[in-house]
């Protein structure tokens, strides 16, 4: 049984919330809806945050919360031995994420440099374009700041759970979000701002394939943290199940406000600058410098929204570690600090082939895709939406009414057991397959 508690239900919701806004929806989100044409997708992505998304959610959460132990613990305490692997797969797939998500987490510590050395206040669309593919490139710099950054947050969970995951969110996230709303205010302002908005936001679906679908799912799974069993760990350090169902809701409705925000802000500025919209994973790097560029106390600015992404960043990495810190802590019964070493380097030795990918070895494929393409698929497209398929057939057929929360109302039930039972499983399986094949 997990020692460890949260200090206050804020507390928690913040570091749910902080878990799942990261560079998922200031990064990803904008480079995949722009690759997938926009509009259709945004909305897709939505609905499935808003069905899928919150009846994960709240089942991961609620599993950590009945079992109070991490989520290999809980499954095989809750529903048996053999639903352990389940457990495995997402601590696995935990790591495998981690491993590109420090070597981006490295690129914000690296961008925080630039802006506060000033290398960031000139140049155009191209010239963005140009900086941001040489520093990627580099044989060194990404490197150190992918260590830096898997160090820093060893740093944070060494520490705990209340010292050291909850202080930093307590004055991240609202900080996060003035900042952007102030900064898609300025990026609507630029020329040729509604072409971008448009493209964001009305919906064209014939953009939009079967490809993008799953996209959109495995997106959607990404920014929210689940299919890991994150939220079980997290949930595990709740004193009851009270609530579940609104904390997690508030996650969805964080987590998607974010991903709006940062498409408004980067979607106007596409045009404005010329940088090609289906650049990938640059796209946030290359577009925001030159919104900054456009400001009074642009580089402060810009040091600033660098650094917030980099808390952004940490505190989802302090969720992937605790969740990896918390197995190995419960099941071989080291020492927290001795588990998150362990893991950190993995991370750090896993994370070298990933930075290399967007340089050196970028020319190493498999199946077309280099490595960071091949586990960013594999991670989000694969192994997270198969673990929300069998964590909601399990919910759904075999655990049901036992595990819903305390003080939820009788049609909220309905509506929750349906989907675990079968909306989720139905939609799910049928993207899986029709995605694949
Ligand atoms: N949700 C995080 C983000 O959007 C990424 C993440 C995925 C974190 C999975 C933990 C687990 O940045
Ligand atoms: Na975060």
């Amino acid at each position: 049984m997990q020692q460890s508690q949260w200090s206050s239900r804020l507390g928690y919701i913040l570091a749910a919330a902080g878990s799942a806004v990261g560079l998922g929806a200031i990064w990803k989100f904008p480079y995949v809806t722009a690759a997938n044409g926009g509009g259709a997708f945004l909305l897709v992505f939505l609905l499935f945050s808003f069905t899928l998304g919150v009846a994960v959610l709240m089942g991961e959460t609620l599993l950590g919360s009945r079992s109070r132990r991490g989520v290999v613990g809980a499954l095989s305490s809750l529903a048996g031995p053999h639903w352990r692997w389940l457990g495995v797969m997402g601590l696995v797939c935990s790591l495998l994420i981690f491993c590109f998500y420090s070597v981006v987490g490295g690129w914000t510590l690296g961008y925080t440099g630039m802006a506060l050395a000033g290398s960031l206040n000139s140049g155009d669309g191209a010239a963005l374009t140009a900086r941001f593919n040489d520093y990627v490139g580099d044989p060194v710099w990404p490197l150190l700041t992918h260590l830096l950054f898997a160090a820093l947050a060893w740093c944070c969970v060494q520490g705990g759970v209340q010292k050291g995951v909850e202080r930093t969110l307590r004055w991240m996230m609202p900080s996060l979000l003035i900042m952007m709303v102030l900064l898609a205010a300025v990026g609507l302002t630029l020329p040729g701002a509604m072409a971008g908005v448009r493209h964001f936001l009305l919906p064209d679906f014939s953009k939009l394939g079967m490809n993008g679908v799953l996209d959109a799912l495995g997106l959607a799974f990404f920014s929210l943290s689940i299919g890991l069993g994150i939220h079980t760990t997290y949930g595990a350090y709740l004193s009851d199940s009270e609530g579940v169902g609104r904390s997690s809701l508030w996650v969805v409705l964080l987590a998607s406000l974010i991903a709006v925000l940062a498409g408004l802000m980067i979607f106007p500025v596409l045009a404005a600058t010329g940088i090609d919209p289906a650049a990938g994973p640059g796209l946030t790097f290359m577009t925001m410098p030159a919104v900054f560029q456009k400001l009074p106390f642009g580089q402060g600015l810009a040091t600033l929204f660098f650094a917030l992404l980099v808390v952004a960043a940490l505190s989802s990495a302090i969720s992937l570690l605790e969740h990896l810190q918390c197995f190995i802590s419960e099941s071989w019964g080291w020492r927290r600090r001795a588990s998150c070493t362990l893991i950190i380097a993995l991370v750090m030795a896993g994370g070298i082939p990933v930075s290399l990918s967007f340089g050196p070895w970028s020319g190493v494929t498999l199946f077309g895709r280099n490595i960071f393409e091949l586990l960013d698929f594999v991670t989000s497209n694969l192994m997270m939406p198969l673990f929300g398929l069998g964590l909601t057939l399990l919910l759904g057929w075999k655990l049901g009414r036992q595990i819903l929360p305390r003080g939820l109302g009788l049609s909220w039930q309905t509506l929750l057991l349906g989907c675990w039972r079968w909306l989720a499983p139905l939609l799910i399986g049928g993207i899986l397959i029709r995605g694949l094949v």
